[in-house]
C-alpha cells in the first residue's frame, strides 16, 4: 500500500527505537491479548489463547514450513488458481505436485468448480492451500462455500493450510469467515494463517499469526518452530503490530471505505472509458483483477503496451498461472488520483493502439 501507518504504530516504534537494548524478544502476553481481542472485536470470534502460534518471519514463510511438516516430496497440494505466485512455488520448489483447481468465471465472479475440486483428490494428496480472501480476485469465500471445501477435504483427510493475510481487508457490510471458525467436527485438520501485514502496510516487518486447535498439528509445528529458534521474536516487528491491533480499529474503517471508494472509481471508469476491460467482483483485498482479454491483444504485447506506452506496471496475470493469460492485477491501496492517472494513461495508450 502507499498509504502511511496508523499514527500509534508510527509512535510505538520510534519509543521503541529510543530504548537503546535489543536483546532477544519473546511474544508478550500482552501482543497475545491484544490479538484474542482483535479477533473478537471485529470477527466476533473467541479463540483460546492456546490455539495460537507465531511465526516471526512472516506468512509465506510460515506456509513453507507447514507444507514441508506435512507432506512428503512427490505428495500433491491443492492450490485454486489464478494463485497468488508464492502459494505455487512453496509447492513446486519443495517438489511437490502442483494440482491447480482453476476457479471459474461467472458473470465476474470468481467461483470454486466443486466437481472439478472434487476430482483433483487421489491418495497422496496432503494437503489444500486455500486463499481466503482470495488474491488475485478480491472473492471474500462465504462460510456455505467454505463449509463445502471443508467437507470434500475432511472426506479425503486433507490439511487445509488456510492464508487469510486479508481477511481485515473487506469492503463495508462484508464479514469474513476465518476457516477454523467452522465447526470442528465438520472440518479437516486445518490452520489459518492471519498477519497485519497487509492490514496495516508492514509486510518489512513481517510476523504470521497461525490459528490451530489440533494438539497433534500444534505439537509438530511448535517442533519446528522451537528447533530453527523462531519462538524468538523480531523486536520492532513485535512493536509495530501490538500497536496496530490495540489501536488501528478507526484507520482500519476508513482504509476500507477508501478502499471501496477506488474500486468505484475504478468501476465507473472501466463502465465509462473502457468497457472491454471487465473488472472482477470483489468483497475484499485492496487488489483488482481485470480481463482484457475483449480488446484482442497478444498477452505480451499487451504488457509491453501497459509498461512502455501507458508508463504503468501492473502485475501480470501469468505470473497467477494458466488462467491469468490476458488479466493483469491492480492495486487500488494508493490515491485516488494515482489510480486517475493510471487509467487515463491506460486509455490512452490503448486509444493509440487502436
Ligand atoms: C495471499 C497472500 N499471502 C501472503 C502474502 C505475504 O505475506 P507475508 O509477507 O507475511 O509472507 C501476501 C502478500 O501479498 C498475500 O497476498
Amino acid at each position: 500500500m502507499d498509504f502511511a501507518v496508523p499514527a500509534a504504530v508510527s509512535d510505538a516504534l520510534c519509543k521503541r527505537l529510543a530504548h537503546p537494548v535489543f536483546g532477544y524478544t519473546f511474544r508478550s502476553d500482552e501482543f497475545i491479548q491484544a490479538i484474542l481481542n482483535w479477533l473478537a472485536d471485529r470477527f466476533d470470534w473467541q479463540v483460546a489463547r492456546s490455539h495460537l502460534l507465531f511465526y516471526p518471519p512472516g506468512t509465506v514463510a510460515a506456509i513453507n514450513c507447514l507444507v514441508n511438516l506435512f507432506s512428503e516430496v512427490g505428495d500433491e497440494v491443492i492450490v485454486h488458481t489464478p494463485a497468488y505466485p508464492p502459494l505455487m512455488n512453496i509447492v513446486k520448489q519443495n517438489q511437490r505436485v502442483l494440482v491447480e483447481s482453476p476457479l471459474v468465471r461467472n458473470d465476474r465472479t470468481y467461483q470454486i468448480d466443486f466437481d472439478q475440486f472434487e476430482k483433483c483428490f487421489t491418495k497422496r494428496t496432503k494437503i489444500l492451500i486455500l486463499c481466503s480472501p482470495h488474491n488475485p480476485s478480491g472473492r471474500v469465500w462465504r462460510r456455505d462455500e467454505l463449509e463445502k471445501i471443508a467437507g470434500i477435504c475432511r472426506q479425503n483427510n486433507v490439511l487445509v493450510i488456510s492464508d487469510e493475510v486479508h481477511a481485515d481487508l473487506t469492503l463495508p457490510g462484508i464479514k469474513h469467515c476465518h476457516f477454523n471458525r467452522l465447526a470442528e467436527e465438520s472440518r479437516p485438520p486445518s490452520v489459518t494463517l492471519i498477519s497485519s501485514c497487509k492490514t496495516f502496510n508492514l509486510a518489512a516487518l513481517p510476523q504470521s499469526t497461525l490459528i490451530c486447535d489440533s494438539p497433534a498439528l500444534k505439537k509438530k509445528i511448535k517442533w519446528a518452530i522451537n528447533t530453527a529458534q523462531l519462538n524468538l521474536d523480531n523486536a520492532l516487528s513485535a512493536t509495530a503490530s501490538l500497536a496496530a491491533y490495540q489501536s488501528g480499529h478507526q484507520w482500519l474503517d476508513s482504509l476500507n471505505a477508501y478502499l471501496k471508494r477506488n474500486r468505484d472509481y475504478l468501476e465507473g471508469f472501466l463502465k465509462q472509458h473502457l468497457p472491454q476491460i471487465q473488472l472482477a467482483k470483489a468483497q475484499g483485498t485492496y487488489l483488482a483483477w481485470l480481463d482484457f482479454r475483449a480488446l484482442n491483444i497478444e498477452h505480451q504485447e499487451l504488457a509491453r503496451l501497459l509498461v512502455e506506452k501507458a508508463g504503468v506496471g501492473l502485475y501480470d496475470g501469468l505470473m497467477f498461472g494458466p488462467p491469468g493469460e490476458g488479466f493483469f492485477r491492480i492495486n487500488l491501496a494508493c490515491s485516488m488520483s494515482l489510480l486517475s492517472k493510471a487509467m487515463k494513461n491506460i486509455k490512452a495508450a490503448l486509444n493509440e493502439k487502436a
